[in-house]
């Protein structure tokens, strides 16, 4: 196996671990268990790790709310609707709220400017987005998380 294979094996390999776990991060024992599956050392696999906003090494909540920071979001207020949430879930971006059901983070393009501001909530996208519409979606997944 050469160089890439072994990275892109790796990285699948930290996907399936990171999405089986009820809190979606990755925890030291996956980190060490990587380590000796890929002959790597921790701090090579914790470089990897921390290299992908994809990953976290932190518990994450039920639900991942990801806001498009990318230029056209930005310009359709994307900034307004994260502060919109951070107030409502009452965190800022890169945190979990404390009854574990929400994680606020920020994303690249989604690759729907055209409906533009968008988001994703962990595998599923939403588009033109106003604050009325996260209202309603928030106390949906609230309601859904009980
Ligand atoms: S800029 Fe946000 S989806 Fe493309």
């Amino acid at each position: 196996m050469n160089d890439q294979e072994k990275r892109s094996e790796l990285l699948n390999y930290l996907h399936e671990m990171q999405n089986s776990h009820p809190q979606q991060y990755l925890t030291e024992e996956v980190l060490n268990s990587a380590a000796q599956k890929y002959g790597l050392t921790k701090a090579e696999i914790y470089g990897v790790a921390s290299y992908y906003s994809m990953f976290s090494l932190k518990p994450r909540g039920k639900y991942i709310i990801r806001i498009c920071q990318s230029p056209v979001c930005q310009m359709m207020g994307s900034q307004s609707l994260t502060e919109f949430l951070e107030n409502k879930l009452r965190l800022v971006a890169g945190e979990t709220t404390s009854d574990g059901i929400f994680t606020l983070e920020h994303t690249e393009c989604l690759g729907r400017c055209g409906k533009a501001p968008s988001m994703m909530v962990n595998k599923d996208v939403f588009t033109e987005l106003t604050q009325e519409k996260l209202e309603s979606l928030i106390e949906k997944l609230k309601t859904e998380a009980k």
